[in-house]
């Protein structure tokens, strides 16, 4: 059995964790092969909401397996705070949680270092979650990090205090006032200890032998492909590798195993933190789309940027990861509109007009050129067939499969679990 891929194809936020849990039940395993608590993955169903961070979106599940790869930077202060929040709801988590010894540890000093580089970058600053995703990644990059395997050395003492001389090191020259760090350093030792009670493996191992012995396994992606450390809005990115590809190393999955790769992206845009987005709406429709979306971050609370769907953007992202099938979301936010615009095509300084992604994408490098659809001016939330979707959200839908060329199997009516219209079950194997 293969390994399938679930990722963002936008700036993240398009909503990976309602439908890894919506798929989860045709899965044995389900893997996070990237990023950190930089995520906030939600999840509704039964009456209640479920922000996920770090843990796996298939936890709700008993019969799956979650795991924690080698590519994720794992808090264990803030894993600690969600474990506890999701056994104050019952929910099951020693037997089916599985962390990668080789999973990079973000420590405190992290966090402080991402604020310090933020503050000292002024209006140059990226808009991090202030989570530690940079920093820890660049400790792995320089190859003085900390794993998870590392815990349960008896040294691990010592290693942290190394590390540690290293950022006090940077920190000094930020002028850091170290006073907060004992407290800290005191929970983050408790939440090792915690740590401890978990399945620590070589993971590596348990999802290839699970690949041979034809369990089914979904790799859960973070961020979006324009967040890519490669090919998003570079600075303006996360740390990590958010592609189909980074399912592999973040995995320890050979290429030729994967199969599936699921595309989500939203029926418009949205973006959190700084960096170019050359559809946003600075105007009363994009704050139409914000509160109508309830586009405010599932980590840090800030409002989310709107704007309409990128086509340029979206082909881009499917290219890259070879998406084999597309999961619209959030098409219900879109209700109201009487008339909705797609950016099909860019124009350049020199007059010419493309459908790829440069580079650059400040708007003195690109105008988005649009295409105007009617709006369907229905309420669809309640709808549960694609059939009895209206004739003009349908017409939206072909239109983006044939400029993008890739299907469009499932389409996401409402935050809820239920609210979810298949279009294709036969590709989605339901
Ligand atoms: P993720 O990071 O990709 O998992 O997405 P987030 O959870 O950060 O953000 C998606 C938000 O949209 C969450 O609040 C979801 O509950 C919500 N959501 C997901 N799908 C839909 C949908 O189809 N319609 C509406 N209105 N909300 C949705
Ligand atoms: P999910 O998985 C949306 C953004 C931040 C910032 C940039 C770098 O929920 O889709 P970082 O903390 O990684 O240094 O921040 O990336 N960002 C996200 N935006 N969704 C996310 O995750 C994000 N994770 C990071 O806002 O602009
Ligand atoms: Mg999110």
């Amino acid at each position: 059995m293969s390994v399938d891929v679930l990722l963002g194809l936008q700036w993240g936020d398009e909503g990976k964790g309602k439908i890894v849990d919506f798929l989860a039940p045709q899965y044995n395993v389900v893997a996070r092969f990237q990023g950190g608590p930089n995520a906030g993955h939600t999840l509704v169903f039964d009456g209640q909401k479920h922000v996920l961070h770090q843990i796996p979106s298939g936890i709700f599940h008993a019969h799956i397996s979650n795991i924690i790869g080698n590519g994720v930077v794992l808090d264990p202060i803030i894993f600690k705070k969600e474990i506890d929040g999701l056994l104050a709801r019952n929910v099951g988590v020693f037997d089916n949680l599985i962390i990668s010894k080789r999973t990079f540890l973000i420590v405190p000093t992290h966090r402080l270092l991402d604020a310090a580089s933020e503050t000292q970058k002024g209006d140059a600053k990226i808009g991090s979650t202030l989570k530690g995703i940079g920093p820890a990644y660049q400790d792995k990059y320089a190859r003085h990090a900390l794993r998870v395997g590392d815990i349960l050395s008896k040294n691990f003492a010592d290693f942290y205090a190394k590390l540690l001389k290293k950022h006090k090191e940077l920190l000094d020259s930020f002028g850091y006032d170290y006073s907060h760090l004992p407290a800290l350093e005191e929970e983050f030792f408790a939440a090792i200890e915690f740590l401890k009670r978990f399945q620590i493996a070589e993971v590596e191992y348990t999802i290839n032998k699970s690949i041979s012995e034809g369990k089914a396994i979904l790799a859960e992606g973070a961020q979006g492909a324009l967040l890519d450390i490669d090919f998003g809005s570079y600075p303006f990115v996360t740390s990590s590798s958010t592609m189909a590809a980074g399912a592999c190393t973040g995995l320890g999955v050979a290429p030729r195993h994967i199969g599936e790769v699921y595309g989500i992206f939203k029926a418009y845009c949205t973006r959190v933190g700084s960096g170019p987005f050359p559809t946003e709406l600075n105007d009363e429709i994009g704050e139409q789309i914000r509160v109508a979306g309830s586009e405010f971050g599932s980590t840090t609370g800030r409002p989310r940027r709107t704007g309409w769907l990128d086509l340029p953007a979206l082909k881009y992202a499917c290219m890259i990861n070879g998406a084999t099938q597309l999961l619209m979301m959030k098409a219900d936010v879109l209700n109201d509109f009487d008339e909705i615009k797609i950016c099909t095509h860019y124009e350049l300084p020199d007059g010419e007009i493309t459908d790829e992604l440069p580079m650059d994408l400040s708007p003195e490098s690109v105008q988005p050129v649009y295409t105007t659809l009617p709006g369907w001016k229905t309420d669809i939330c309640g709808i549960k067939e694609f059939d009895a979707l209206p004739q003009t959200l349908k017409q939206y839908i072909t239109f983006i499969e044939e400029q993008v060329n890739v299907p469009i199997t499932l389409i996401s009516v409402g935050p809820d679990r239920v609210q979810t219209i298949i279009k294709h079950p036969e590709l989605l194997s339901l």
